[in-house]
């Protein structure tokens, strides 16, 4: 049997009126949504599937140099040069970024992880999902790990990858 409305509404009132928030249920929220959520940690909303995702980016040291230049003109200003979270602007923001090199901060993370936090952003660091490109993320995920202290393969030699543009169709 369903139950109708007004057997509920008295109860539902209640919850209301508690403060208590259920937006299934359409009820209208009694406060407004503050807009500054500067809290630290930041907590990260990543799916399984986010967590999961495999880095398509060979971990080379070309990757590593292209995410070194992305690094250093869009997140050096806040998490140092060298990752140490001692950019010029890290005085500046509420909270304090973190200090990369330091065991443990970056390897509890995933690639995937990285990857989307790069893309979500936090309350004061700004996203990258619609600025840079997914190659680029990866990228970054690629120096982050080489900031973390781990060692790239040497770059792909020059003469392979010009191999495979060369071919040449005789007629
Ligand atoms: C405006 C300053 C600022 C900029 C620019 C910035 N960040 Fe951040 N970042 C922070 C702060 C502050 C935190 C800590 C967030 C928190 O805990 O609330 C953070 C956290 C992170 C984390 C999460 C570390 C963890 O595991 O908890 C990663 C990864 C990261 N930043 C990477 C980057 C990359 C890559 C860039 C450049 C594309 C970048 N950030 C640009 C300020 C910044």
């Amino acid at each position: 049997m369903t139950v109708k409305p007004s057997q509920w509404a008295v109860p539902m009132l209640a919850v209301v009126a508690a403060g208590f928030h259920a937006p299934q249920t359409g009820a209208k929220k009694a406060q407004p949504v503050p807009t500054s959520t500067a809290t630290a940690p930041h907590v990260f909303t990543i799916t399984p599937e986010e967590k999961a995702r495999k880095n398509p980016i060979a971990f080379t040291s070309t990757a590593v140099k292209r995410g070194k230049q992305l690094f250093e003109s869009q997140c050096s200003m806040c998490h140092g040069a060298n990752g140490n979270g001692r950019g010029n602007l890290a005085g500046a923001i509420k909270v304090s970024p973190p200090d990369f090199t330091k065991p443990g901060v970056l390897s509890k993370r995933t690639d995937g992880e990285l990857f989307t936090i790069i893309g979500q952003g936090t309350s004061v660091m700004p996203g990258q999902r619609h600025r840079l490109s997914d190659q680029q993320r990866w990228e970054l995920v690629d120096f982050l790990r080489f900031l973390e202290g781990k060692t790239p393969e040497p770059a792909a030699p020059r003469q392979k990858r010009l191999l495979r543009h060369q071919v040449v169709v005789h007629p």
